[in-house]
């Protein structure tokens, strides 16, 4: 589905990280305002494979998501406005981040911790942390050797990857303006590439996944750890069947975590209607999809995922939460899947 057309000016980052304060926030992203389009950055790849999209593609999303910088933006916050230890140690996010976003985050500290900013927090960065534990067992106890992202916007896991995940092929699956603009700010911070990093641009609307990742030197026959956290919503019912359809189609043992959001108690209309939906969509990153755990888990088995548990706000907040101080606490209608095929 094309997006909004891409606004002028960039509200960064408080707008953002207190999008909770506007209303869009509890049961799902963040926004901001669009960043003007720029299309006409190239960046070296490091000798990595990096997929042309098709034309039409690029026009279809051709603007970079908000929601990816500003779920960076909270990664980064969350070390700043958080008590230590923090549930997701990334030091990268600030730097892929505007210059002066320390400043600005610092000074933004009051709109931070109001309770709807903080759920939004809490969720962005405990999801990373359970697909990394996870993916971390993934790795050492069955010795799977391959990642992917499946929507990874400004994903850091690549770029402070601990020693045990430099045995593995990682692939950051995202739109073509987004990775672009995730380049472009690696390139600002003077970060590097790691050698076990491929970036595969696609739209999982109407991309050929399964294709483009074997032109990347993804190895379908073997098992592989997928993750894509804080994208279902923003994917049509459409989208997330044809996404579903291509983890399915990867090896026996493939694990795939992922989050989504339930629909409000009494939202029968998808997308939803309302102020908040007004909100994301004038974002240009609509709601799309919300989902209930046992149709999550219909859509799963039917194509043949034989272990699928999911992570409840309250089993998140056992595992993660417990005896924290600074008040970070979960939405009840996010939640975690982890399903096996
Ligand atoms: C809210 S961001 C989440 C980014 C990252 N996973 C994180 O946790 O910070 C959503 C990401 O999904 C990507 N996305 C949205 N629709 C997509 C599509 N149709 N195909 C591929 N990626 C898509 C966006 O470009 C964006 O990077």
């Amino acid at each position: 589905m094309p997006r909004a057309p891409p606004r002028a000016s960039v509200i960064w980052p408080i707008h953002a990280v207190a999008a909770g304060a506007y209303g869009v926030a509890m049961a799902t992203e963040d926004g901001q305002a669009r960043p003007a389009r720029d299309d006409t950055a190239t960046l070296d790849d490091g000798g990595r494979t990096v997929q042309p999209a098709p034309p039409s593609e690029v026009d279809a999303a051709a603007s970079p998501s908000s929601t990816a910088v500003g779920a960076a933006a909270l990664r980064a916050a969350h070390l700043i406005v958080d008590q230590a230890p923090p549930i997701l140690d990334d030091q990268v996010s600030i730097r892929l981040l505007e210059p002066g976003a320390a400043g600005t985050i610092e000074s933004g500290r009051e709109r931070l911790t109001d309770p709807h900013t903080r759920a939004l927090r809490c969720g962005i960065v405990v999801r990373s942390r359970f697909a990394e534990d996870r993916l971390a067992s993934s790795v050492q106890r069955d010795g799977v050797r391959q990642f992917l992202l499946l929507g990874a916007g400004l994903d850091t896991f690549a770029y402070r990857q601990p020693r045990w995940a430099h045995q593995i092929r990682i692939f950051e699956v995202d739109l073509p303006a987004s990775q672009a603009d995730e380049r472009r700010r690696l390139a600002r911070a003077g970060i590097v590439a790691p050698p076990n990093l491929t970036y595969v641009a696609a739209d999982f609307a109407s991309s050929d996944l399964v294709d483009r990742l074997a032109t990347a030197g993804f190895d379908r026959r073997k098992p592989a750890f997928a993750a894509s956290l804080g994208v279902l919503i923003y994917l049509t019912d459409a989208t997330v069947d044809r996404l579903l359809d291509a983890v399915s189609s990867f090896a026996a043992g493939t694990r795939f975590v992922f989050s989504f959001t339930r629909p409000a108690v009494g939202q029968v209309a998808t997308p939803p209607r309302g102020r908040l939906a007004a909100r994301a969509a004038e974002l240009g990153e609509p709601w799309q999809s919300f989902m209930e755990p046992a149709a999550v888990e219909d859509r799963l088995r039917r194509r043949g995922f034989r272990l699928v548990t999911f992570a409840f706000p309250e089993d998140v907040t056992r595992e993660y939460l417990i005896g924290r101080t600074d008040g970070l606490f979960l939405s009840p209608r996010s939640i975690l899947a982890d399903a096996i095929l």
